[in-house]
């Protein structure tokens, strides 16, 4: 049988969860649930790291000793992930003997090899983040990249750990596996980290000034730095060294992080496996931010989170499970805000999945007894949505260990929809009608019922609970005809359905209206300039002064707190450019990628958000739609449009 294991970063426990950490986790079980559906023997790991100098000030100033604290607020991770259904199976804690015992024999084993030693360090720390920041690292005004604070200098006697020493075969391994970390930009990232020399890693504290750590096994004055207590975690929790689920989970592990933590869970944590003599992870999967109301990352700091239980509570776990994961490109950073949850159950759950069920079950009520019916032969269009609930099927494990999960997740959504569009192509109302038109009516209906059973299969991981709500109206018991594996026709002829309340029930509130958008988004024109007003005739002369250029879009990303920008990178020929483009409505920002556009390359730039925009894209309007122009054929990027 084949394993697979999926972690979560172990969030720090000065704080409470909010929509950033849910959206990780949520990841993480979502991948957890499609390989267990698939037959994988599956181990989910998530949990709380709670040593350090900043666990340490929060529980001084909630005015409670450092475990009483660490007790309470791990305790409301534990409770906000059994809110959104997040299917752990183990959830460790870094105050456990379990994992202290690990963190010692590693540090030991590690020092016994000669790769830790003692030493004396300066450099500019961020309390915060508990690590030392390079100068480059820094923002342009010399401070935190995270929290934007002042790090302080610090200097200190500490245990070093030679993590220069690996560098060069760090480099190698990523070269030979590219896949290593993903997506790929990521992985660039890290290769040029690797370029310039990473350094020698403090390890330890003094005992003096942090308390609240685990100590160096042959040196009680000090305690071990929080991030090689952390990131141990994924081992300990397995048993290491010799648990049987260490001898099987690791080989097959995947870790999901945060882009912030990206430094810690490569540079730290590759090197550490190899001086400790243990294999790498197998995949590093690297997601964007979720950004606040303010258009900067959601963090406990800022303080400018979403509360997914909050969230929850108000539309459901399930909905904002398949928002957080349909809304974002796992990579990418996102907005998940209330209008958007509010759109998504609106239009993909209640009016296309939802409304399918109730319209089908209904009609198999009113027309068949409330019979599942036996459908006679196929025709072309039935046999079509048969083989494409069945390529749905057998493709949305490879597509979601890709990470394209929430491209597999609108893969389902259209086929859903197409079922919708065969009810209203087909008219089931009117053919019940005709007594010579029962066949058809039969499998139509049939046609509709099992498609709708698979895509519950396909949605299961997504919203395991509706969907086996969904399933109980069509009559299937929990976990009956559930499988990945199964063939079209599981649904058996004269199974009784048994309609229900409304799958997704749609919130009080109104959606679409428009939120008070900022100036420059606000403006008619997608590339955020004023509209034509008929310019009058212009001459060649005037005609030739544009320098319009076929150009390749090699990045695009969301504008931090403009819900109608993107920022593309462009490609034109020897030459990169930067453009702000306001036509984020449109066009997802990953569906760009590789595009080719027109683009006026000698506009003046202006700035926008902040950033300078180098030109503008062209694109054409009608109505409510919206396309950019650019060539049919592959033409060099640079090339002269005339
Ligand atoms: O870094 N958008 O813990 P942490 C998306 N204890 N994800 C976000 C996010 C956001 N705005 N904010 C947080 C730590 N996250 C360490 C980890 S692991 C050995 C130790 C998620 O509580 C994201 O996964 O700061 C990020 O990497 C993680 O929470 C950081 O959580």
């Amino acid at each position: 049988m084949k394993s697979f294991y999926v972690s979560t970063p172990i969030y720090y426990v000065n704080g409470q969860p909010h929509a950033g950490h849910a959206y990780t986790t949520v990841v993480a079980d979502v991948l957890a649930r499609y390989h267990r559906l698939a037959g994988y023997q599956t181990f989910f790991l998530t949990g709380t790291d709670e040593h350090g100098e900043n666990v340490a000030k929060a529980a001084a100033a909630a005015g409670l000793e450092p475990e009483a604290f660490v007790d309470q607020v791990s305790a409301s991770f534990r409770g906000a992930w059994d809110q959104l259904e997040i299917s752990y199976d183990d959830f460790i804690r870094t105050t456990e003997p379990r994992h202290q015992r690990v963190v010692q024999q590693v540090l030991q084993k590690v020092y016994d090899a000669g790769d830790i030693y003692y030493g004396e360090y300066q450099g500019l720390y961020c309390v915060k983040c508990e690590r030392y920041y390079t100068e480059k690292e820094l923002t342009a005004d010399r401070l935190c990249p995270q929290h934007f604070i002042p790090p302080e200098v610090r200097t200190e006697a500490n245990y070093f750990f030679r993590m220069e020493k690996y560098r060069s075969w760090f480099q190698q391994e990523l070269q030979r596996n590219p896949d290593l970390i993903r997506p790929s930009a990521y992985a660039h990232e890290v290769s040029e980290m690797l370029r310039e020399p990473i350094g020698d890693l403090s390890i330890s504290r003094p005992k003096s000034r942090v308390r609240w750590g685990i100590e160096i096994p042959w040196d009680d004055s000090h305690v071990a730095y929080v991030w090689f207590d952390a990131l141990l975690n994924y081992i300990s929790a397995l048993g290491y060294p010799d648990g049987p689920q260490f001898a099987q989970f690791w080989p097959v592990s995947w870790h999901v992080v945060g882009k912030d933590i990206l430094r810690t869970h490569t540079l730290f944590w590759a090197t550490m496996l190899r001086a400790a003599g243990l294999p790498l992870y197998q995949r590093l999967n690297v997601q964007g931010y979720l950004l606040g109301s303010d258009g900067r990352k959601m963090s406990k700091s800022l303080g400018n989170g979403i509360d997914p239980l909050e969230a929850g509570r108000r539309y459901g776990a399930e909905v904002l499970r398949y928002a957080l994961l349909r809304e974002v490109s796992f990579g990418m950073d996102g907005i998940v805000s209330d209008a958007v949850i509010e759109q998504r159950l609106n239009s993909d759950l209640a009016n296309d999945l939802g409304n399918l069920l109730s319209r089908t079950v209904t009609m198999v009520e009113r027309y068949r007894g409330g019979l599942v019916p036996t459908p006679g032969p196929q025709g072309q269009r039935e046999q079509a949505i048969a083989r494409a609930a069945l390529a749905l099927q057998a493709g949305i494990l490879e597509q979601v260990r890709d990470m394209r999960i929430s491209q597999a997740i609108e893969e389902v959504l259209e086929f859903v929809r197409d079922l919708n569009r065969y009810l209203t192509e087909t008219q089931p109302w009117a053919l019940a009608k005709v007594p010579e038109q029962s066949g058809q009516l039969d499998l139509t209906l049939y046609t509709a019922l099992e498609g709708l059973r698979i895509a519950a299969v396909l949605l299961g991981p997504v919203m395991p609970h509706k969907m086996e709500a969904l399933r109980g109206q069509l009559g299937l018991a929990p976990g009956q005809a559930a499988s990945l594996e199964g063939d079209w026709g599981l649904l058996q002829p004269g199974t009784r359905v048994q309609p229900g309340e409304v799958l997704f029930p749609k919130p009080g509130t109104q959606l679409g209206e428009e939120r008070q958008q900022p100036q420059e988004d606000r403006k008619p024109n997608p590339q955020g300039g004023e509209p034509a007003q008929g310019a009058g005739e212009i001459s060649l002369e005037d005609f030739a002064k544009l320098d319009l250029r076929v150009a390749e879009v090699t990045a695009a990303e969301l504008v931090p707190g403009a819900d109608r920008l993107l920022k593309l990178s462009l490609s034109l020929g020897g030459e990169s450019r930067t453009v702000v483009s306001g036509i984020r409505r449109w066009f997802a920002p990953e569906k760009l990628l590789g595009r080719r556009v027109v683009v006026v390359a000698n506009l003046k730039p202006v700035r926008l958000r902040g950033i300078l925009s180098q030109g503008m894209i062209l694109a054409a309007e009608d109505g409510d739609q919206l396309d950019l122009i650019g060539p049919e054929l592959p033409l060099a990027s640079g090339s002269k449009v005339r």
